[in-house]
């Protein structure tokens, strides 16, 4: 594998959306993973809420199954609760995001609190890599969270490129600009630090690119906008053409 690669996680979540919103059983975002990894993906991202809004219990099984057999990482997103490190200790994925949850949210709106929450997340992060699981903490590009992370047994930071995606949106380029040197400068320090460092939310064709060139990245996990292309597209087009950007932007890195 090439130095300067970017892995491309695929996130099934919205797969599940569109399933609960009728109930039964299709489309099963078990199936959308298989056509992800058939396509692609590097890896399967799949979150698992309090409030089981998209994936449930037997998807994040099933999903571990395949993974497993195909000799993919599953990386679980989950809330940092005793609940759900009790079902990641049994389920033992290759990868364990740790995310903040709000009940009410849409999506996951910020990055975790490192600092604040210092007390709380290091044993259940220390339990995780214990248990064999590789701990990425989801947190915004921030020196003081940076620091903390690498204060605990987190092996990878992600840093959340919600607003980033928005400023894309609504074509503000000085703050396209700011954010973008922003993560450059915080991509490096994990670096220094020893954290892989991936990026992810809110990504699509027209935003990836830029964030594919930062040198330290290694991973993108991205989601909503890949399963909602696939309407239009085909899964495996959508993953593919994603591929496709992300393997172009590291050309000549
Ligand atoms: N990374 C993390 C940690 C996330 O929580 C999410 C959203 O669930 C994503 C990546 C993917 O975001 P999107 O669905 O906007 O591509």
């Amino acid at each position: 594998m090439a130095l300067n690669f970017v892995r491309l996680g695929v996130n099934v979540d919205h797969i599940a959306t569109i399933r609960n919103a009728r109930g039964g059983k299709q489309p099963d975002p078990v199936l959308g993973a298989w056509e992800a990894i058939k396509a692609g993906a590097d890896g399967i991202t799949a979150h698992l809420r309090e409030d089981r809004r998209h994936i449930n219990d037997d998807d994040l099984n099933r999903l571990q199954l395949l993974c497993s057999s195909e000799n993919i990482p599953l990386n679980m997103e989950m809330a940092a609760t005793k609940e759900m490190l009790d079902i990641a200790l049994i389920l033992k994925p290759k990868s364990v995001c740790i995310v903040p949850e709000r009940r009410q949210e849409r999506t996951t709106e910020g990055g975790l609190d490192v600092l604040s929450k210092f007390n709380v997340l290091s044993p259940i992060i220390h339990e995780l890599n214990k248990n064999g699981s590789r701990v990425s903490l989801f947190i915004e590009a921030k020196d003081e969270q940076i620091t903390a992370a690498s204060h605990t047994d987190a092996k990878v930071v992600e840093f959340h490129t919600g607003s980033y995606a928005k400023a894309v949106e609504v074509g503000d380029a000085t703050l396209i600009d700011n954010i973008v040197t922003e993560f450059k400068r915080a991509a490096s320090l994990a670096d220094q630090l020893g954290l892989e460092v991936h990026f992810g939310h809110g990504l699509n064709y027209d935003n990836v690119e830029t964030i594919a060139t930062i040198p330290q990245c290694t991973e993108l996990n991205i989601g909503h906008f890949i399963i909602g292309e696939a309407i239009f597209s085909g899964l495996g087009t959508a993953v593919n053409e994603m591929r496709t950007l992300i393997d172009n932007a590291r050309v000549g890195l």
